[in-house]
């Protein structure tokens, strides 16, 4: 069995449940992505977020662990690839590979044309990892967003 095979075996893509909350907000902090645990990262407003039947939020899981994530969204018009992390220990094994595939696979179930995603600008792994997965980067859109209070 080679590293990859061995990375894939025992791997379960599952939805996340109430009880894997803890390990998601651990894998996020780990993997450096804006997590606002007291804003729209609060277990309240996740699960809130998930009885939207347009979302689905994934973990892959390996021997009991919480490994990665992604949400998958959409507004009707696009879809939306958030929070697709893998621990660091498990990275370059195809892991986010396959949580892509699964969210992109929902959001064309739900009649989405385009798939997009928001990467900030310190992030050139991930932007290359998109960029292999054939998305297109638009340097000629700049994110505007207003916020109720700062930690959302
Ligand atoms: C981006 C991320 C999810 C990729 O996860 P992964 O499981 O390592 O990705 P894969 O193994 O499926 O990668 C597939 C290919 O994407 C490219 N790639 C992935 N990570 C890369 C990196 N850091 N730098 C350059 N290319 C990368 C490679 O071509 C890779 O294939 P290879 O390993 O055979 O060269 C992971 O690095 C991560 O969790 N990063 C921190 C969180 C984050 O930034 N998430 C994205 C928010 S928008």
């Amino acid at each position: 069995m080679n590293k990859e095979q061995d990375a894939h075996a025992n791997l379960l893509i599952r939805p996340f449940g109430e009880d894997d909350y803890h390990a998601v907000i651990s894998l996020w902090e780990q993997t450096g992505i804006p997590c606002k645990p007291q804003g729209r990262d609060s277990k309240e407003k996740i699960l809130k977020e998930l009885s939207n039947p347009g979302t689905l939020f994934l973990v892959a899981e390996k021997d009991g662990d919480i490994i990665g994530t992604v949400m998958a969204t959409h507004d009707g018009r696009k879809g939306w690839i958030n929070r697709l992390s893998v621990v660091p220990r498990r990275q370059h094994q195809g892991i986010a590979t396959r949580l892509l595939k699964e969210a992109e696979d929902h959001l064309y179930r739900c009649g989405m044309e385009i798939i997009t995603c928001l990467i900030e600008d310190d992030n050139p792994g991930s932007m290359e990892f998109f960029r292999k997965k054939e998305y297109i980067k638009h340097t000629d859109i700049i994110y505007f967003s207003k916020r109720k209070y700062p930690d959302v």
